[in-house]
C-alpha cells in the first residue's frame, strides 16, 4: 500500500519549473529521504504537498486514492498531513505541555488531549521537560517538540524539513534515533536533509532530486556510486 503517491507533478513561478513532471511513491511505514542541492526543488514538493504551493499539472494521492490536488492547507491538515519547517516554530511563553496541546489540533476531541500530549511527552522523550517554557528548551528539545506537535495530531504522512540542522553530533544522533523509533504500518516520514550520515542512518529509500525532477531513488548507497548523483550532489 502507498502512503503518498505523486505523478507528474509540476511547479512553476513565472517560466521557471521548480517542479519538472515529478513522479514519487512512499510506502506505508516508509521513512523517505529527499535530498539534492539547493534550488533542486525541496522545499517547493513539501509546498505542494500541504498546499502552500498550486500545482500545474500532476496529483498528488495521499494513500493510494485520496486526491490533495488543489485542495486547500486546511483540508490537506485534516486528512492527516502534517509539515516540521526547518525553523523551530513553538510558542516560547507556553510550557511543552501546553505546546502539545496546541499541536494535537482544533479538532481533537478535549476527552483525547491529556492522552496524546502524555504519548507525544513520551514519544520525544520529553517528559522531564513537560512543565518547562518551551522558549528556554535548548534547541535540539525545541526541535524534538516540534515533532511532538506533529506527533500529537495522529498524522498519517509527516513532513520533516531539515529536523538536524544546526544540532550537535549528541543531539543529531538522538533525532536518528527518535526517527526510527516512529515507524508504524500507518505512518510514513519524509525527511528533506543535507546530512548525508543523518540520511543514512534513517531512511529506507533517498530521492534524489535536481532541477525539479528525481535522478536517482533507491538506497544511499546505491546514491553514493551513482556517478549522476556524485556530478550534481554528493562529489561537490
Ligand atoms: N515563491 C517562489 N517564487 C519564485 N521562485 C521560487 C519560489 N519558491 C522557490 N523558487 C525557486 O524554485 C527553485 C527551487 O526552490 P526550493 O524548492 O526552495 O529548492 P530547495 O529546497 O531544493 O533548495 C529555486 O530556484 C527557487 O529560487
Ligand atoms: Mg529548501
Amino acid at each position: 500500500m502507498s502512503a503518498l503517491v505523486i505523478e507528474n507533478l509540476s511547479v512553476v513561478f513565472g517560466r521557471f519549473r521548480a517542479l519538472d513532471g515529478l513522479s514519487l511513491a512512499i510506502d506505508a511505514g516508509e521513512v523517505r529521504a529527499v535530498i539534492g542541492p539547493n534550488g533542486a526543488g525541496k522545499t517547493t514538493l513539501l509546498d505542494a504537498i500541504t498546499g502552500i504551493a498550486k500545482p500545474t499539472s500532476g496529483r498528488i494521492l495521499l494513500g493510494d486514492d485520496l486526491d490533495l490536488t488543489r485542495r486547500s492547507e486546511s483540508e490537506i491538515a485534516r486528512v492527516g498531513v502534517r509539515r516540521k519547517f526547518q525553523k523551530p516554530s513553538v510558542f516560547p511563553a507556553l510550557t511543552v505541555s501546553e505546546n502539545l496541546e496546541i499541536g494535537c489540533g482544533l479538532d481533537c476531541p478535549t476527552t483525547e488531549r491529556s492522552d496524546r500530549v502524555a504519548t507525544s511527552l513520551a514519544e520525544t522523550a520529553l517528559e522531564a521537560r513537560a512543565d518547562t517554557l518551551a522558549g528556554s528548551l535548548a534547541h535540539g528539545e525545541k526541535q524534538w517538540l516540534e515533532i511532538g506537535m506533529v506527533l500529537a495530531s495522529r498524522p498519517r504522512l509527516i513532513l520533516l524539513d531539515e529536523p538536524v540542522a544546526g544540532l550537535s553530533d549528541a543531539e543529531t544522533v538522538r533525532t536518528a534515533d527518535l526517527i526510527q523509533s516512529l515507524r508504524r504500518p500507518d505512518r510514513a516520514i519524509l525527511v528533506i536533509e543535507h546530512d548525508m550520515a543523518f540520511v543514512e542512518a534513517i531512511a529506507d529509500r533517498v530521492t534524489v532530486l535536481h532541477e525539479g525532477r528525481t535522478l536517482f531513488e533507491g538506497g544511499m548507497a546505491g546514491a553514493r556510486a551513482d556517478t549522476r548523483v556524485i556530478e550534481v550532489f554528493l562529489g561537490r
